[in-house]
């Protein structure tokens, strides 16, 4: 493969003196949980980010295109949230709920001044799995239904309640779990029943939600959850009209409608901050996490006056969620997405990023869909685009090879085989031209 220059870049990583990569890998082997995974063959190790980008050991910089897995959205160490952490840090580091705390309070009206209608009540959380649980045990307390409808090729989580909403095998283990739920079908235009060319797509995938309620439910449900643009599913976005007409048939059965935007909020669509915007709807209850702590365990749920209320009749109590320093973390984060207009940057160089891979399917076969927005773009890679039969050693490949070349990207759908696309918002075109040179390089070489 040739090789492709990065764009410059000014910071200057320091020079690491820890244990090296073997080492690391051996200790990780011998004392950590064995049933997680890494990504190349020879794994890599970060140890120092700025921005876009991060370097290993050796002080070789790559382009971060994933973010962490879509969770570094402003930039890594970002100094202005740094400068918020560290000051807060020296200050008070916990105190909980028992007391009163500026920080949360002041954050808690900074994150509702972003939602739309009721959504004004924050709760917060450490992590997705947990603003998760906490959505689904509102949405049932309130409506005294539990029956709940997600989707197929969904992630919510890997805690209980997060692993029943779920639905990919690969994250499911044998126990009993999803009692109640049930998983209508991905609205998934490239691989589902009703493709691009069906202009009812939406309506039609909607109705399978309806079929659900009338032959699977009591005909009352407490909750429809779906991430508003799929992401470990492979970054899916739903044909339009889709929630508009799902949000109507769950209310009408006396449920609430959740909206996951763990991946898709703070901007990264482009277009909207929050993902659900795209679809035209307002949810009852919104979870979020990753992007929303730029790193730090951070996560909330946000709902309406009338829902929290539901809560009341127990304690409901999170040791640290909301703890001082991440609640000026998550404050900082929002700052920063309004000061650097980091959602428009999304949007431009989105539609540049997408124009390209455009051309890059023209020119490669092995690209059966390209699909996304803002910063948030998927590349599903296929063995013939008539079977769409899944490439996943390709895809790995690709990806192993893109790694060489300096650039880090995710994977993504049930197989594997879609390539995930969610760098820090804080790229430029510079960053988005390289990161073409580099996929369509990458995929030459297989
Ligand atoms: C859409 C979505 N929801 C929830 C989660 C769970 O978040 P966490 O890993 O912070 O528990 C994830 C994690 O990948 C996710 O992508």
């Amino acid at each position: 493969m040739k090789n492709i220059p990065l764009p410059p870049c000014n910071h200057q990583p320091k020079k690491y003196t820890g244990p090296g990569a073997t080492e690391v890998l051996a200790l990780r082997k011998q004392f950590m949980n064995p049933a997680i995974f890494l990504y190349y063959k020879n794994p890599i190790m970060l140890v120092e980010g700025s921005m876009q980008y991060v370097w290993d050991e050796t002080s070789k910089r790559y382009l971060d295109a994933l973010g962490g897995i879509v969770t570094v959205s402003v930039g890594h160490c970002h100094p202005y949230v740094v400068a918020a952490a560290n000051q807060q840090n020296e200050l008070l580091q916990h105190s909980t709920t028992i007391y009163l705390q500026p920080n949360v309070a002041l954050y808690a009206e900074k994150l509702a001044s972003k939602m739309p209608g009721d959504l004004k009540v924050c709760y917060f959380v450490n992590s997705g799995s947990e603003a998760n649980d906490l959505a689904l045990l509102m949405a049932r307390t309130y409506t005294q239904n539990y029956d709940v409808i997600a989707l197929r090729n969904a992630y919510h989580g890997g805690n209980a309640s997060g692993m029943g909403v779920t639905a990919h095998s690969n994250w499911k283990y044998n126990v009993p779990h999803s009692f109640g739920v049930h998983h209508a079908l991905a609205p998934y235009p490239y691989r589902g029943t009703f493709g691009y060319d069906d202009a009812d797509a939406g309506k039609k995938y909607a109705d399978d939600v309806k079929q659900l309620i009338d032959y699977a439910t009591p005909g009352k449900v407490a909750a429809f959850i779906a991430e508003s643009i799929q992401g470990v599913g492979g970054f899916v976005e739903f044909p339009q009209g889709y929630l508009k007409q799902t949000y109507e048939y769950i209310r009408a059965a006396g449920g609430v409608c959740i909206a996951d935007e763990v991946q898709t909020g703070f901007g990264r669509t482009g277009t909207h901050f929050w993902g659900f915007e795209t679809q035209g709807v307002i949810p009852d209850i919104v979870t979020m996490a990753k992007g929303i702590g730029n790193g730090c365990p951070l996560g909330a749920v946000v709902t309406t006056p009338k829902i929290a209320q539901s809560l009341t009749g127990k304690v409901h109590f999170n040791t640290f969620g909301g703890n001082p320093v991440v609640s000026a973390i998550g404050k900082a984060v929002l700052e920063v997405i309004e000061k650097e207009n980091l959602q428009a940057n999304s949007l431009k160089l989105g539609n540049s990023l997408l124009a390209g891979l455009n051309r890059l399917k023209e020119k490669h076969k092995i690209i059966g869909d390209v699909r996304g927005r803002g910063l948030m773009l998927g590349i599903e890679m296929v063995k013939d685009r008539l079977t769409k039969a899944p490439a996943t050693t390709e895809c790995a490949q690709v990806v192993e090879n893109a790694k060489d070349l300096g650039l880090l990207l995710g994977k993504g759908g049930l197989w594997g085989q879609t390539i995930r696309f969610a760098p820090p918002m804080c790229i430029t075109q510079a960053d988005a031209d390289f990161t073409l040179a580099v996929l369509d390089e990458a995929i030459g070489a297989l």
